[in-house]
Parts: structure tokens; C-alpha cells; sequence
């Protein structure tokens, strides 16, 4: 009998491959560069699965060209990367892979808000390159984390992890969604529910935790900076294009902002090249999920949705139900 034909973009871990080799034909992307939309087109064209990553745009155009596909699992859990209604309307599964990267996606908002309101890549810039030529009282002054307010832009899985890692710095926390939680849930984050002008024009530490789509598009943006306090930092873990970029380097040169922590951005890999002019951000390369763990259970998740995609029909985590 064939076996089902399966593409994997890119570079994953020897499990991923040998938990898909198990049920499937498998053609692995041996490199970790990303095909061109060219390329993908080509090598899907007669696969029936797909396993990929944030860097492949899933389209009309492209499945036009996969008469076969009937599911693409991402290895993620944003999802903006794949045109759903196209999958809808094609009758290909779509899959993503929330739960697993909360833990280590708060992690790393956690570095990154350290990072930056301690200055932490700026003073090592300054000591590697040699400059430091002993203590100063007034070297690298940053600010407090501890008792500051922190607001939460986006309280789902990833925005709750956050606020309860900030009961260990005594922090005020305030947030604001789309919905407003439980008040069981909110208890247990420790966080008080406010409107959107509350949220900006209180919080001392704004982090943003919303999937990005056209409903959130430059969600922060110079109107929203306008409305800051003086000196307030803003971290973007989340993804590119729910923050205005050009307008946050502007508030970022001007104030009101004092500084960014940054892992996502606009047009990834290609940055806004004023960025890398700025001292006042810490800019870290996508890589909030990125510990081994945590990767290799988001591949093996996007793995097992593929199995069951293809195999059953259900996949645990399925964005959209065939046609
Ligand atoms: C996600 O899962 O959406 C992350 O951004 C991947 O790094």
C-alpha cells in the first residue's frame, strides 16, 4: 500500500522525523533555510501533509497548487502565518500548538523585562567592548522592577504565566483583554482588570501578549505611546505587527517610552534598522519559546496533530475543520 506523503520545512529534531517516519513517506527539509514560496509550492504540490513552521506563508495561491494537502501543522502556536479561511475553503486541517510554550514563553518576557529595565545587554555592550573602568555610583542607572505596576496587554495563556511570576517582585499587575477573566482566574494571577487607558496611562512595564491579526494590527501605536507615562518600557514578546515599529523607535528617541524589550518584530529577519542605533532596547532574535524542551515539544505536538490529522481526521488541535 503507499504510504502518505508528508513534507517537513524545515530543520526539525531526529524524533519529530522519527515519530512521522512511523505512519508516513516523509521529505525533510535537510537545511534550516526556508524554502522559497517557489520552492514550497513545488515540494508540496503532491504532499498530503505538512508539517512547518511560522516562516511558511500558507495561502490560496499556494494551495491552489496542492490538490492532495489535506492538513499543514505548524509548529507554533501564533497562527498568522496560514490564510485559515483558504485552508476552510479547501478542506485542508490547520493546526497550531498552544500549551506547551507558555512556562518558557513567560520565562523569557521575564528576561526581557529584567533586561531591560536593569540595562543588562547595555552595560555588557560597555564591558566587552573594554570601557569599564571601575564602579561608579551613578553607573547604569536603571529602574525598579519590584513594586512597580506591571500591565498585561492580552491576559490568555502566556499573559497569565506572566502575571504570576510578578507576585515575586510585589508588583502591582493590571490587564486588559478582549473578555474580561473569571474573577477565579483573576485571583489567582493577582491581576485587576482595567479599560485600555487605564492600562496605558498606569503601567510602569506594558507587556503585550495578543495573537497578531488584523484585529490587532499596530494595536500599540503612537497613539497609544502618547498615553504612557513618562519613562514607561514596553516588551514585545508576542509577535511583529501588533506594535507600530517606526513609531515606537520615534517614542523611543522622544520619550514619552525610556525603553523596549524586544523579541518580535516587522518584517522578521530584516528588523527596522534604526533599532540596532538605539541603546535604550534589548532586541533578542524570536526566540521567547526557545528552550530545548519547550521546542521540542512544540515539534512533537505539531507532529502528533499531523498524525492524527492524516490518520484519523481529528487532530487535537485543530484551528479549522475541513470543508
Ligand atoms: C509561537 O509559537 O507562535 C512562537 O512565536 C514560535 O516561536
Amino acid at each position: 500500500m503507499t504510504r502518505l506523503q508528508v513534507l517537513v520545512t524545515r530543520e526539525v529534531f531526529p524524533e519529530t522525523l522519527d515519530c512521522l517516519a512511523r505512519h508516513f513517506e516523509v521529505e525533510a527539509n535537510p537545511s534550516d533555510t526556508p524554502f522559497t514560496p517557489a520552492q514550497l509550492a513545488e515540494r508540496l504540490s503532491s504532499k498530503d501533509g505538512a508539517l512547518i513552521t511560522l516562516t511558511e506563508r500558507i495561502d490560496a495561491v499556494l494551495l491552489a497548487r496542492c490538490p492532495k494537502l489535506r492538513a499543514v501543522c505548524n509548529i507554533a502556536v501564533g497562527f498568522n502565518n496560514i490564510d485559515l479561511n483558504a485552508c476552510q475553503a479547501r478542506g485542508v486541517m490547520a493546526t497550531n500548538t498552544p500549551g506547551v510554550l507558555d512556562d518558557s514563553t513567560a520565562d523569557f518576557t521575564w528576561a526581557l523585562i529584567l533586561a531591560t529595565a536593569r540595562r543588562v545587554t547595555e552595560a555588557e555592550q560597555y564591558l566587552r567592548a573594554g570601557q569599564w573602568t571601575g564602579w561608579k555610583l551613578k553607573q547604569f542607572l536603571g529602574v525598579d522592577v519590584h513594586h512597580a505596576t506591571l500591565g498585561i496587554l492580552g491576559m490568555g495563556r502566556v499573559g497569565q504565566a506572566v502575571a504570576r511570576r510578578a507576585r515575586g517582585f510585589d508588583m502591582n499587575v493590571l490587564y486588559h483583554n478582549s473578555r474580561r477573566l473569571s474573577a477565579e482566574v483573576e485571583k489567582s494571577c493577582h491581576a485587576a482588570y482595567v479599560d485600555m487607558d487605564e492600562l496605558l496611562a498606569r503601567a510602569d512595564i506594558l507587556t503585550v501578549h495578543t495573537p497578531y491579526s488584523p484585529a490587532t494590527h499596530h494595536i500599540l501605536g503612537a497613539a497609544q505611546f502618547a498615553k504612557m507615562k513618562p519613562g514607561a518600557i514596553l516588551i514585545n514578546a508576542a509577535r511583529g505587527g501588533v506594535v507600530d515599529d517606526a513609531a515606537l523607535i520615534e517614542v523611543l528617541k522622544r520619550g514619552p517610552l525610556a525603553a523596549a524589550g524586544l523579541d518580535v518584530f516587522e518584517n522578521e529577519p530584516a528588523l527596522h534598522p534604526d533599532f540596532l542605533k538605539l541603546t535604550n532596547v534589548v532586541l533578542t532574535p524570536h526566540i521567547a519559546s526557545s528552550s530545548e524542551a519547550t521546542r521540542r515539544r512544540m515539534a512533537m505536538l505539531a507532529a502528533e496533530n499531523l498524525v492524527a490529522a492524516l490518520t484519523t481526521g481529528k487532530p487535537p488541535n485543530l484551528l479549522t475543520p475541513p470543508a
